[in-house]
């Protein structure tokens, strides 16, 4: 098929993720990935600064986890994990990860990605509280900018406003508190860190609506979609003690940090706290099949163990613990423990950050910051009011253009220009996209600040 009979036929035939016609212009077909490049039915090649969706962390065209996906799907594709069931590659993946994560963390629950773990999450915060004899602890407190999936408690965790209005109304008992974004939190309280202060929301948020009600909070180590924030370093450690203080269960949501993305195996081992569950997907695989899950402390497992059968834990999935994906996983994490990726993610990402700063002079250019390999340029209409361009200049969807014609592909999220390569990516290819960004952000300036010109002259 041409590519135009196969951009008409998407057209009269698939929904998007995020769907709207207006987005049809830019559609691009892709068709084949190696190492960090990407290539369209155009024949054209892209870095992919985004790794997929923030998940193909080994890089495009790993033979070795086709292999793998080939040899359990041929031995038995499919299987039920249900209580009375089990299979090979589950139990060894669940093993497995039982020595990569948090120390307290021992015992896995598998999906097929990340909002079915956020779902997960939430209900077994809610199963555990009711397990010993708190049944009024069910709210989850999340923040601002945070992504957590769009099922609809997902989607109600999630503080981007703009996935709620039109699948209103959301789920109850869900809170959300400021994001510990240090370019744009401001504290009243002199008295304590920045990293302190924006902890402290989530003490008053818990007091505000009641210790006795509130079951879990909820939190990215960086928040990704919401424009990859970099908390403070002192934000978890505070956030802990709250949690423990409060009897509030702390669900780290790892679906990007996780699996090397910022330089560690996981994000929270950047700031010395461990979650009571962990969720994970996208990195576990590297997007070669779709997996998620959440991991939980010994404490909540013994809970989950100790309830009598007629109040077990009566949550599933068909595709828990699938046996090819689970393959897939165990092959992906010989790759990342091989090559050392989670190490390369660490220098890589400090080469990518120093390189970045460089951009900060630039006018337009309000705050670069990065993890390892997550990191975002946020791009301002005044350097000194912080002031973002009004949405009717669509600075988003041409800032994203003007990067692909210049061969980079990457998502741009409320003005911040994120970037995750894959952790294979070369430094001459890191140093490509600084140099893209580089060249890529003034004509986008020069033609908004024109637009809006024009659009407030008389
Ligand atoms: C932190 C986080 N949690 C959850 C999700 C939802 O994952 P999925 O799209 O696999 O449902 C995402 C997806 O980007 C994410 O970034």
């Amino acid at each position: 098929m041409s590519v135009s009979a196969s951009l008409d036929s998407d057209r009269a035939h698939l929904i998007h993720p995020l769907h709207h016609p207006s987005a049809y212009a830019s559609t691009r077909i892709w068709v084949s990935g190696e190492g960090a490049l990407i290539k369209d039915a155009n024949g054209r090649e892209y870095i992919d600064g985004l790794s997929g969706l923030w998940n193909v962390n080994v890089g495009h065209g790993r033979r070795e986890l086709a292999d793998a996906a080939q040899r359990q799907m041929s031995t038995l594709a499919f299987h039920s994990a249900y209580a009375g069931g089990s299979n090979e590659p589950a139990i060894a993946l669940a093993e497995r990860l039982s020595t990569l994560v948090y120390p307290s963390i021992n015992t896995f629950f598998f999906t097929s990605g990340g909002a079915e773990a956020s779902e997960t999450s939430f209900k077994t915060a809610r199963f555990y509280w009711k397990a010993l004899g708190k049944p009024e602890k069910i709210k989850v407190i999340s923040r601002h900018r945070a992504y957590h999936g769009l099922t609809l408690a997902a989607m109600s965790a999630t503080g981007l406003s703009a996935f709620w209005p039109m699948f209103e109304p959301r789920t109850p008992g869900f809170l959300h508190i400021d994001a510990p974004d240090p370019y744009r939190f401001t504290s009243r309280d002199p008295k304590v860190s920045l990293g302190v202060a924006a902890a402290n929301k989530l003490e008053e948020a818990i007091l505000d609506a009641g210790p006795d009600t509130v079951a879990a909070f909820i939190a990215e180590p960086v928040q990704g979609a919401g424009g990859v924030i970099v908390p403070p370093v002192d934000y978890f450690r505070r956030v802990r003690e709250i949690c423990t203080r409060y009897d509030v269960l702390l669900i780290a949501d790892e679906v990007i940090t996780g699996f090397g993305r910022t330089g560690r195996w996981f994000g929270l081992e950047h700031y010395g706290v461990e979650p009571d569950i962990m969720q994970f997907a996208k990195g576990i695989t590297s997007g070669y099949v779709p997996l998620g899950g959440i991991g939980v402390s010994d404490a909540i497992r013994e809970v989950i163990n100790g309830v009598p059968a007629a109040t077990r834990w009566m949550h599933a999935y068909t595709y828990s613990g699938h046996p090819t994906c689970c393959a897939v996983a165990l092959s992906n994490l010989d790759v990342l423990e091989r090559e050392r990726l989670v190490e390369r993610a660490a220098v890589g990402g400090a080469r990518l950050l120093e390189r970045l700063r460089g951009l900060e002079a630039m006018d337009g250019v309000g705050h670069v910051r990065a993890l390892g390999l997550m990191a975002a340029v946020e791009v301002v209409a005044d350097k000194t009011t912080k002031a973002l361009f009004p949405a009717q200049v669509a600075l988003a969807q041409k800032l994203t253009d003007a990067l692909l014609e210049r061969g980079l592909y990457t998502r741009v999220a409320l003005d911040c220009i994120c970037l995750a390569p894959p952790l294979v990516t070369s430094d001459a290819l890191l140093d490509r996209i600084v140099d893209i960004l580089r060249e890529a952000i003034p004509p986008v300036l020069d033609a908004v600040r024109k637009e809006s010109a024009v659009s407030v002259s008389p």
